[in-house]
């Protein structure tokens, strides 16, 4: 949906002039994490839309428009960012995210490249039943795996669980409300039997709604905590470390997929 005169997405705030043809886009789930990873692109990146919690930077990588959008946090308005990036004619997105693994062998720093994803989010079944699977594309998941490889990055390819919330949902107990609801007593335990590798937030919409549209997602999440071994607490200088691999993965994954030869 654009809006009368200006063909701005409502919620984006952006049209087809300003994204300059982009059809790659980095998908971070925090606004002040965009200006970082643009820049990290190409360091003359500038700012072109920031309405409410979605903040657009557009990057040029050897000639060619690479987007960062933040989603904010969540399925519900991870949809809106896909679907109106869609709109405007964007085809490969990338998630750059952070996420709790729940499995002993994974470190603080280490990056999961998803292959799929479980559908705990609450909003993909609006595009598609919840039989469908949440899949990455192989190209993205090789750019990732090969951009990890070439800068000694740990990572681990497997399934993350997709949650709609942050506590209850990730069976955290230190909420307000001090206590987990039965459904999802024992659910972390349940997962990691399932070889389920960690818990994040977005990725199951991502890599639905990508399928459904014929487009191109993937996601790489920088591990910021281990629930296995940490409890629920996230260090900061955790959530630096998790940031910081997860971005530099992505950013090499991006420039990996336009010098392959259907990088255009
Ligand atoms: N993101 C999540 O959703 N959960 C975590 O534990 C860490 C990051």
């Amino acid at each position: 949906m654009q809006m009368k005169k200006s063909g701005k997405v409502y919620h984006l705030n952006l049209n087809k002039d300003q994204i300059q043809g982009a059809k790659y886009v980095l998908l971070p789930g925090d606004p002040f994490r965009c200006e970082a990873i643009a820049k990290k692109l190409d360091i003359q990146s500038k700012q072109i839309a920031w309405k409410r919690e979605y903040r657009t930077w557009l990057s040029k990588v050897n000639d060619k428009s690479i987007l960062t959008t933040s989603t904010g946090i969540g399925g519900a308005s991870t949809s809106i960012a896909i679907d109106e990036l869609a709109q405007l004619g964007v085809k490969v997105f990338i998630r750059v995210g952070t996420t709790g693994a729940i499995r002993k062998k994974i470190n603080i720093g280490d990056v999961i490249i998803t292959s799929g994803a479980v559908r705990f989010d609450g909003t993909s079944t609006q595009y598609a039943p919840i039989e469908y699977p949440a899949v990455a594309h192989y190209r993205v998941i090789n750019a990732l795996v090969e951009a990890a490889h070439q800068q000694n990055v740990p990572y681990y390819v497997g399934i993350a669980a997709s949650c709609a919330t942050f506590y209850p949902g990730q069976e955290r107990k230190e909420s307000f409300l001090g206590f987990v609801p039965r459904r999802f007593q024992g659910l972390t335990d349940e997962l990691r039997r399932l070889n389920v590798l960690c818990y994040e937030m977005e990725a199951s919409v991502v890599l639905t709604l990508c399928s459904v549209m014929r487009l191109m997602g993937g996601c790489v999440l920088g591990v910021i905590l281990n629930r296995y071994k940490d409890g629920e607490k996230i260090a900061l200088e955790d959530l630096e470390k998790g940031e910081e691999n997860a971005i530099k993965v992505a950013v090499r994954a991006i420039k990996i997929l336009l010098s392959s030869k259907n990088g255009d």
